[in-house]
């Protein structure tokens, strides 16, 4: 009777034991899956980390220009994403005044500094300020605020 008893807990033990390696087992595969799903580059937290002491997203300016405006800049000058992004990488490695998309901000802000950033993260910096553009947003005229939408990305004013 006794020995029964042993055998049932014994399997309730291995049960237990079973399961617990079951939840700890899921526990690591997710957050294998949360690593994976942060190992890809965040182009809004670069910008906070390297580019938010100089540049704010909307206006008001900071000591450089805003980066909603630059990116309608960009658009009107490039037509794709690809095009933009090139030459905002290229841009932000060595800043010059013959390749600036408004040579106007250098005459009020000085030139940028180049930034020593690995290529990667330019790239998901310049890909994130390529998305800033708001179509709703006219260029500094007005800022589409009167249709209601201009200020949808709003994140960043109060910095
Ligand atoms: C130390 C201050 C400073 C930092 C840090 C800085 N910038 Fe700038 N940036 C400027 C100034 C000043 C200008 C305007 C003069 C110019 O174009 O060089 C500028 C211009 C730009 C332009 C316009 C480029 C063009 O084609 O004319 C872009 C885009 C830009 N910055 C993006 C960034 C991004 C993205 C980062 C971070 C990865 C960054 N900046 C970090 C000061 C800074």
């Amino acid at each position: 009777m006794k020995e029964k008893r042993n055998v049932l807990i014994n399997l309730m033990i291995y049960l237990a034991m079973k399961r617990l390696l079951l939840i700890m087992g899921l526990g690591l595969s997710f957050n294998s899956i949360a690593q994976a799903a942060t190992s890809k580059l965040d182009g809004k937290a670069i910008f906070d980390k390297n580019c938010s002491v100089c540049h704010s997203v909307m206006p008001p300016p900071k000591s450089a220009p805003p980066i909603t405006p630059l990116a309608s800049h960009y658009h009107q000058k490039y037509s794709t994403k690809k095009d933009g992004v090139n030459h905002l990488v290229a841009y932000l490695k060595s800043p010059n005044k013959d390749n600036a998309i408004d040579p106007q901000a250098i005459t009020r802000f000085g030139l940028m500094p180049a930034l020593r950033l690995p290529d990667s993260e330019l790239r998901a910096v310049a890909e994130w300020v390529w998305d800033q553009y708001n179509p709703n947003m006219g260029m500094g005229r007005g800022m589409g605020m009167g249709q209601g939408q201009g200020m949808g990305r709003g994140r960043g004013m109060n910095q």
